[in-house]
C-alpha cells in the first residue's frame, strides 16, 4: 500500500517576502521525510500549505497524483493530513483523556462515557509509551509527553500524513531520542508519511528516509538519506555565499568600542548551557541562532525572567542578579518582547497611557499623580518615534509597526542603560521596518546605552547590529563577531549545530 502527498511548484508570497518559490516535494507514506532549512527558509509555510492552514498563490497539492484543494485544516483532516505545530493545541487545564476526546466524546445512551474514554486513553498512552494516565492534568506533564500525546491524538484520527514543525526544540536529548524512534515506528508500522521539520543534522540523519532542504523558499536539495551527505545538506541549508550585506544606509558606530555596560558570564538555566556576552555603550549587539537555540531565553535571563542555575552578570560594574522584571527595570534594563500582544501592552489603552504605565510613579508628587506631566512626557516620547496614525484611539487599532514604535518609545521613557529587543520587526511592513531599524541605531549610537537585539532575519541583524553573538543549542558559540565581517552564509554556518559546519569553509 503506497501513497504520496506532493507539492507541485508551490509559491506563496507575504508582502515583499517570497516565502516559497516554486517548491516541489513528495511525501511518501511509510517514510520519514526530513525538511531542513535556515530561519525563514519557508519550512513552516510549506507545512501550513500542506495542511490547509494557508493557501498557495500558485502551484498545486496532489494526493496520489490527483490535485486536492485544501481550503482549510478540516479539508486536510478529511484527507488524513494532520499537523503538529510548536504551539501545541492541547488544553492545559484538561486531563489527557479530555484532550484526546475534545471534539469526539464517547457516549453511551446519550451520556458521556468517561470510563470508556479513560480506557481508550490509557491504551493509547501505553501504546506510545507515554508516562501519564488518562486522568493526569496536562499542565502536570513535561513538554515531551504533551508532544507525544498530540501525536497520539492525531494518530487516533486515521492519519495518513503527519507533519511536525520543529518538535524537538524544547526536548532533552533522551526525550528527542524517544520521539524520533516513535516517529520512525509510526511511519513504518502504521504506514504514515511523517514530515519532520528539524534543523539538526544528527536528528534528521538518524531517522529520515528522505531529506529536502529549503533555502530562501527554494528546494536546493532533495534525495534519499542514503544518497546525500551531510556536507551536501549543510551546503544547501547555508545557501550561496552572498555578497556582504548592503549597509549603505548604516550609520557606523563610533570607532572606539564603548564602555562595557553589561557583562554576562557563562549563565546557565534549564535551557541555557553557558552563555557569555558583553554589551557596550553606543553599540548594538545582535544575537543570532536557530529556532530553539535559546536566543530569547538569554534576553529573558537578563530581564529577570529565567531562573539561573549558574554563571553571573555584571551591570555597570556591579553584580547584577535580578529576581524579577520589576527588579530589572529598576536596575535600568528595558525589554521589548516578541509577544507584542501578550506581554507588550494593554490593548484598550491609548498609546499615551501605554507609554507611561511602567513609570507612573515618576509623575507623582505628594502622593498625587501629575497627569499633565505624564501626558507631556508621553507626547514627547511618542513624538520621537514618528508614529503614523491616530493616537486618540486604543493602541490595538494601530498597525503592528506603529504598535511597535509605541513600545519602543515606552522602553525609552524608562531611560534604560540596556535595551533588550526581541524580534522588533516581526510581521511589520517593509517601510516601517526600515524606520524601526533607523530608530534602533539612533537609540544605541546616541550615547551611553547598549542595545541587545535578537532577530531571526540575517539581513536585519547584519544591517543593524555592530557586533554579533551566535547561540547554538543553549550555548554561545565562541567570541563576538563584528557584523561587518560576516555574510548571511557565514552567519548560518555559525548557527548550525554541527562541528562539520563550523569547520567546513563553505
Ligand atoms: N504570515 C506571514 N506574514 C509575513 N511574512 C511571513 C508570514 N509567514 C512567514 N513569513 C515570512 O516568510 C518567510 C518564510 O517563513 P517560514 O515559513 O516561517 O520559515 P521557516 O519556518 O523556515 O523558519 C520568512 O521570511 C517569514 O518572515
Ligand atoms: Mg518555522
Amino acid at each position: 500500500m503506497t501513497g504520496e502527498l506532493a507539492a507541485r511548484a508551490l509559491s506563496r508570497r507575504y508582502g515583499n517576502t517570497l516565502a516559497l518559490d516554486g517548491v516541489d516535494a513528495t511525501i511518501r507514506r511509510g517514510e520519514v521525510h526530513g525538511l531542513m532549512g535556515h530561519n525563514g527558509a519557508g519550512k513552516s509555510t510549506l507545512l501550513r500549505l500542506l495542511t490547509g492552514a494557508d493557501r498557495p498563490d500558485s502551484g498545486a497539492i496532489t494526493i496520489d497524483g490527483s490535485e486536492v484543494r485544501l481550503a482549510r485544516p478540516a479539508d486536510a483532516h478529511a484527507a488524513g493530513i494532520i499537523a503538529v505545530y510548536q504551539e501545541l493545541s492541547l488544553i492545559e487545564n484538561l486531563t489527557v483523556s479530555e484532550n484526546l476526546f475534545l471534539a469526539g466524546e464517547l457516549t453511551t445512551a446519550g451520556r458521556l462515557d468517561r470510563a470508556a474514554m479513560n480506557r481508550v486513553a490509557d491504551d493509547l498512552l501505553a501504546k506510545y509509551r507515554i508516562d501519564a494516565t488518562a486522568t493526569t492534568v496536562l499542565r502536570d506533564l513535561p513538554v515531551a509527553s504533551r508532544q507525544l500525546i498530540e501525536v497520539a491524538s492525531a494518530l487516533r484520527r486515521n492519519v495518513k500524513y503527519l507533519l511536525l514543525d520543529e518538535p524537538t526544540t524544547a526536548l532533552s536529548p533522551t526525550q528527542i531520542e524517544e520521539l524520533l524512534q516513535q516517529l520512525k515506528r509510526i511511519a513504518t508500522e502504521e504506514n504514515v508519511g511523517v514530515v519532520l521539520v528539524d534543523h539538526r543534522l544528527d536528528e534528521v540523519f538518524s531517522v529520515a528516509d528522505r531529506i529536502t532542504a529549503l533555502t530562501d523558499g527554494r528546494v536546493l536539495l532533495s534525495g534519499s538519506t542514503a544518497q546525500v551527505t551531510r556536507a551536501d545538506v549543510e551546503r544547501a541549508i547555508i545557501g550561496h555565499e552572498s555578497e556582504p550585506t548592503a549597509r549603505a544606509a548604516r550609520s557606523a558606530a563610533p570607532a572606539s568600542t564603548g564602555e562595557t555596560l553589561l557583562s554576562v558570564r557563562d549563565i546557565r538555566s534549564a535551557r541555557l548551557r553557558g552563555v557569555s556576552l558583553e554589551a557596550s555603550a553606543g553599540r548594538v549587539l545582535g544575537i543570532y541562532g536557530l529556532v530553539g537555540s535559546g536566543r530569547s531565553r538569554v534576553l529573558r535571563a537578563i530581564f529577570g525572567e529565567e531562573r539561573l542555575s549558574g554563571g553571573e552578570m555584571v551591570l555597570g560594574g556591579h553584580p547584577y542578579a535580578p529576581a524579577s522584571p520589576a527588579d530589572a527595570i529598576r536596575s535600568g534594563i528595558a525589554f521589548v518582547s516578541e509577544e507584542r500582544k501578550s506581554d507588550g501592552f494593554i490593548p484598550e489603552f491609548h498609546p499615551r497611557e501605554n507609554v507611561t504605565l511602567p513609570v507612573l510613579d515618576r509623575f507623582q508628587s505628594a502622593g498625587i499623580l501629575r497627569l499633565g506631566r505624564a501626558r507631556a512626557a508621553a507626547e514627547e516620547a511618542l513624538g520621537r518615534v514618528r508614529i503614523h496614525g491616530d493616537l486618540q484611539q486604543p493602541i490595538a487599532r494601530l498597525s503592528g509597526g506603529n504598535q511597535q514604535k509605541v513600545l519602543l518609545s515606552r522602553a525609552m521613557l524608562q531611560s534604560p542603560r540596556v535595551l533588550l529587543l526581541d524580534e522588533p520587526t516581526k510581521g511589520i511592513d517593509i517601510g516601517t521596518k526600515a524606520e524601526i531599524h533607523d530608530l534602533i541605531r539612533e537609540l544605541a549610537h546616541g550615547g551611553d546605552r547598549a542595545v541587545v537585539l535578537v532577530s531571526t532575519e540575517e539581513e536585519e541583524l547584519l544591517g543593524v547590529a555592530d557586533d554579533i553573538l551566535v547561540i547554538r543549542n543553549g550555548r554561545s558559540a565562541g567570541r563576538l563577531h563584528r557584523a561587518e565581517d560576516l555574510t548571511v552564509a557565514e552567519l548560518r554556518r555559525l548557527a548550525l549545530e554541527s562541528p562539520e559546519a563550523a569547520l567546513a569553509g563553505v
